[in-house]
């Protein structure tokens, strides 16, 4: 079954409202809710004292209109009345400004009070719910990082000195890893080290990259203290909270690995042509981080509420936007939200049911969607490797992006990781994102945009791929501690690469080097190769005739920002044995399994020719030869012999 539905919060209507909710639902094929997301103030009024009875009668109206309950632990908010007597609990900055009520996520994520009535809470709640049989998946939080990724209290000190002491030992080894010595910062107890709060100048960037750890723990010892008071209770049952695609702040590879099913939330602009490319990323990490399919929780029926404009969906964008999900991997398609609010901040956000009623195109648009889902639920569990891995490495990702001390401040991994995204997309070539350390058979290609950061054992896994190595500008550079290795860049990649960096030599924004391969920008690097080939020269300026690209064997080195990695990445696509697709710009070809889905992101109609045949499962119609596409249509094609 592919899920369908969506954020369900009947408390923010009357109860006569709710008949309606529960027939359209029906009517549109919903089978899945999410509830009490945000509703802590409203089951705890006060400490102690529960109001259970009208979420009893949402679950009872749920189940008896056979729809799900994806249920929220309801601590993604706390209520005012802990917030007044514990002020102590609300997060402060880095400016040592601490935050009102007002919003949502007012918690610091060290906050001893906060842990302890957020774990009473959903052990309350799961105690209550446990054998309702509208329960089907823990939904823990809500978007962690989203407003509240970090806090600077001595609360949130004291357990930063914890986590370091335990990282650490002994400060010494502290003094050492953040090389202390450099700004005369040399501590002598752990009782000195403070968060990295505004100081007068640049901050240690060991520090710094221990705090990007450090807080992405911290939330996630959060969602751990949670999720162990539900598994006592319910140990069969899922357990989830929504990721927020590819996020700089938590480490989803250790997230995921403590989730039973990863969820995203995705909101990709409609009014950006190129959205669906940064988007498919995402939902390929999804899909990666646990190497099985996964659930798309929140998407927008159209327009969101945050952006300082916000463009609606036009139409045919929602299915179309849901077929790409489901594309990459996801299991069903959820949004945010059921009924479009009448107040709060997010009452102009698109919804499945907008404030016009039924009467409407969003609304007629969801019935299409529902009967879509019904006519793909067949894909749903289907899943295969890639051909083509692309290395993703939070630690890397934090140090690649610390402020003020790098060569170039213009080095963004999301940015460098869609350099070769959108050629790969482009051509219908699948693509898994993989940490260091995961098995890499089966890949054929497997390219490493940037691996600042960069131990031995990472560079001993990459040299264990079994086809093509490309590994990025600016890789090789420093260890876990943010220190330099010494000898140059690659640092440990150099046996691998037979390249070394004697100089990073980045480039002004308007600044183009021409490489023989295409332009380089914001990036070049001076390269002195000993057991290399170059495969092209700089020309002109001052690094004319020397190497931009190198390969040793089958690894391949880059050391500059290609303007378009196509050139290359297709003779590296001939090396690896991986065959292109040839597609019309704007239409994406993904395989999931023994399906091929064709979606045409242009405004125009779009012809393609088929090298497979089989049945549009959208149309029940066979097709052979060539697919047509309407303008923002899609082909689901179950693949012959695949059925
Ligand atoms: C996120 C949140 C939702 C809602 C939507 C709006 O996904 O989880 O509660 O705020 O954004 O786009």
């Amino acid at each position: 079954m592919l899920r369908f539905g969506g954020d369900y919060n009947p408390e923010q209507w009357p109860e006569e409202v709710w008949a309606e909710d529960m027939r359209l639902m029906a009517e549109a094929g919903v089978n899945m809710a999410t509830i009490a997301v945000f509703s802590w103030s409203r089951l705890e009024p006060a400490e102690g004292a529960h109001d259970f009875g009208w979420l009893d009668r949402v679950m009872d109206l749920l189940h008896a209109h056979g729809i799900d309950a994806d249920l929220a632990t309801a601590t993604a908010t706390p209520p005012p009345w802990l917030v007044r007597r514990h002020p102590e609990m609300m997060p402060v900055n880095a400016d040592g400004v601490r935050l009102e009520f007002g919003s949502r996520q007012g918690y610091c994520p060290s906050s001893p009070v906060y842990r302890a009535h957020a774990v009473r809470l959903a052990r309350t709640i799961a105690l209550r719910y446990r054998e309702h049989p509208a329960l089907k998946m823990w939904h823990i939080g809500n978007e962690y990082a989203d407003h509240t990724l970090e806090c600077f209290c001595d609360v949130s000190a004291a357990h930063f000195r914890a986590w370091l002491e335990h990282r650490y030992t002994t400060v010494d080894g502290l003094n050492a890893a953040w090389g202390t010595s450099c700004w005369g910062q040399h501590y002598t107890g752990f009782d000195q080290v403070e968060p990295p709060r505004t100081a007068p100048g640049p901050v240690n960037p060991s520090q710094l990259l221990d705090w990007r750890r450090f807080c992405s723990d911290a939330l996630l010892e959060l969602f751990e203290a949670e999720k162990a008071a539900l598994r006592e209770v319910t140990p069969g049952l899922p357990v989830t909270t929504n990721f927020m695609s590819i996020l700089h702040g938590l480490d989803y590879w250790k997230w995921s690995a403590a989730e039973d099913l990863v969820t995203d939330d995705a909101y990709p602009d409609p009014a950006d042509p190129s959205s669906h490319v940064a988007i498919a990323l995402s939902y390929d990490l999804m899909r990666s981080l646990k190497r099985q399919p996964w659930l798309l929780l929140e998407s927008a029926p159209s327009a969101v509420s945050w952006r300082a404009v916000n463009a609606p969906k036009p139409p045919g964008m929602m299915l179309l936007h849901s077929l790409q999900a489901l594309a990459h991997g996801s299991d069903g398609v959820m949004f945010f939200q059921w009924r479009q609010a009448r107040y709060g901040p997010e009452k102009f956000h698109s919804a499945l049911l907008p404030h016009g009623g039924t009467d409407t195109r969003t609304w007629r648009e969801t019935l299409q969607l529902g009967q879509a889902l019904t006519a793909l639920a067949e894909v749903a569990g289907s899943y295969e490797q890639a051909e083509v891995a692309l290395v993703l490495d939070w630690d890397s990702w934090w140090g690649l992006e610390a402020p003020e001390s790098m060569p170039s401040d213009r080095l963004k991994l999301k940015e460098l990781l869609l350099d070769w995204y959108a050629p790969l997309h482009a051509r219908g070539i699948g693509v898994d994102l993989v940490p260091p350390g995961r098995d890499l058979t089966g890949y054929r290609l497997v390219i490493a945009p940037n691996l600042y950061l960069c131990t031995q054992e990472t560079a001993t896994w990459l040299s264990t791929a079994p086809g093509q190595v490309v590994v990025g500008p600016f890789s090789g550079v420093v260890d876990p501690a943010d220190q330099v290795h010494q000898g140059g860049a690659p640092g440990p990649l150099r046996e691998l690469l037979g390249v070394t960096v004697e100089e990073f030599w980045p480039l002004h924004d308007e600044v183009r080097q021409e490489t023989g391969l295409g332009a380089a920008r914001t990036w070049t690097e001076w390269l002195r190769l000993h057991d290399a080939e170059p495969v092209a020269l700089y020309q002109g300026g001052e690094l004319d005739g020397r190497p931009a690209v190198t390969r040793r064997g089958r690894a391949t080195y880059v050391g500059c920002r290609l303007d378009d990695t196509t050139p290359l990445l297709l003779d590296l696509l001939v090396r690896a044995g991986v065959e292109p697709m040839e597609l019309p710009q704007g239409v994406e070809a993904v395989r999931r399994a023994g399906y091929l889905f064709l979606l045409n992101h242009t405004a125009i109609p779009q012809r393609l020719a088929l090298t497979s045949s089989g049945t549009d499962l959208l149309t029940r119609t066979p097709m052979h030869g060539h697919a047509e596409l309407p303008p923002r249509g899609a082909v689901v094609l179950r693949v012959e012999g695949n059925q």
